[in-house]
C-alpha cells in the first residue's frame, strides 16, 4: 500500500545513499582539502577518486572536488554528499568558525544525494552551527534533499559517549537525516539515543588497518549504519584492500579477521595515493 505521508524526495535519495537492501553505508570522505589544503592522499585526487569509486556507496565532497576531480563520466555513478559549510583553515587553532558555503540551489544543480553540515557543539561559534544546520535542513527538506550532520570536535571536548551524545541528539533534533559522528565507549548507547537516526562513524586520524577495521566493525555491531572514513583509507598502503575491507565489514559482516584476509588479498600490486 502507498503512505500517502512518505517523504518520497528525501525516502529515494536516503536509498541512493544508505542501501535499502541492508540499511548500511560505506561513504568515502574526501573533503579535507576544504580546510585542510593538500592533504595526503588526497593531493592528486582525481587519481584517487578514480581509484576508490568503485567500492564506495556514496562519496562525501566538495563542491570544488566534484568539479575538478570526478571524471565526467564517473558522474552519477555514485551519490555525492556534497559538504556545503566551510570556511576555515587550518591555520588558525579554532575550526569552529564555519558558515554555510554552498547555497541549496547549486546542490540541486550538481545533483548532490544530500548536503552535509558541520557542528561544533561547546565551541565559541555553537550556536552559529547550529543555525547553519538548522538553517540548511529547512531550505533542503524543502526539496527533498536529506541533510548529514557531522558533530565536529573541538581541540578541548573528550570524544566521549556524554559529549558525542550530546551533540549527535541535537543534530536529530535539529532535523538531520543522518548523523556523522565518532565512535566512543559505550558507543551502542549512543546510536539507541539517536534512533531512528542513521548514524556514520568518522574514521579520524590514520591508524592502522586492524584498529581501523576494528573500528568500523564494532560501530557496525553496535547499529551504525556505517562508517564515513577518509584518511584510514586513502592514505593507507594498500587503499583498495582497506576499502573493499571495510565493505565487507559493512555489508558482509565480516569478522574484523575475515576483512583483515580481503586487505591482504588485494597487497599484491597495491598503490599508495598521492
Ligand atoms: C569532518 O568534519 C570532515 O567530514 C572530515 O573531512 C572527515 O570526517 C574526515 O574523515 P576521516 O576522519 O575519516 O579522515
Amino acid at each position: 500500500m502507498v503512505n500517502a505521508y512518505l517523504d518520497a524526495g528525501i525516502q529515494s535519495r536516503m536509498n541512493r545513499i544508505i542501501s535499502p537492501i541492508d540499511n548500511r553505508v560505506v561513504m568515502l570522505a574526501i573533503d579535507h582539502p576544504y580546510f585542510q589544503g593538500p592533504t595526503t592522499g588526497l593531493r592528486d585526487m582525481s587519481t584517487t577518486v578514480k581509484t576508490l569509486l568503485p567500492y564506495c556507496d556514496c562519496l562525501m565532497t566538495t563542491r570544488g572536488a566534484v568539479r575538478s576531480n570526478i571524471a565526467p563520466e564517473d558522474l552519477g555513478s555514485k551519490p555525492i554528499m556534497l559538504r556545503v559549510s566551510g570556511g576555515n583553515s587550518v591555520l588558525f587553532d579554532d575550526l569552529s568558525d564555519e558558515q554555510v558555503t554552498v547555497s541549496i540551489k547549486e546542490a540541486i544543480r550538481m545533483d548532490a544525494a544530500g548536503v552535509a553540515v558541520s557542528v561544533f557543539i561547546g565551541s565559541a561559534n555553537q550556536q552559529r552551527t547550529i543555525l547553519n544546520l538548522t538553517d540548511m535542513i529547512n531550505s533542503a527538506e524543502e526539496y527533498g534533499i536529506p541533510v548529514l550532520a557531522v558533530t565536529a570536535v573541538g581541540k578541548d571536548m573528550a570524544r566521549d559517549l556524554r559529549y558525542l551524545a550530546l551533540a549527535s541528539r541535537i543534530c536529530q533534533d535539529a532535523g538531520a537525516r543522518i548523523i556523522k559522528t565518532y565512535y566512543c565507549d559505550e558507543f551502542p548507547k549512543l546510536v539507541e539515543w539517536v534512533a531512528p537516526t542513521a548514524v556514520v562513524v568518522a574514521g579520524g586520524k590514520y591508524s592502522s588497518p586492524p584498529d581501523a577495521l576494528e573500528m568500523a566493525y564494532n560501530s557496525v555491531q553496535a547499529g551504525a549504519a556505517g562508517v564515513d572514513f577518509g584518511r584510514n583509507i586513502f592514505q593507507d598502503d594498500n587503499p583498495v584492500g582497506m576499502i573493499r575491507a571495510i565493505g565487507a565489514i559493512v555489508h558482509e559482516d565480516h569478522t574484523v579477521r575475515e576483512a583483515l584476509e580481503v586487505y591482504s588479498s588485494c597487497l599484491p600490486g597495491a598503490r599508495k595515493l598521492d
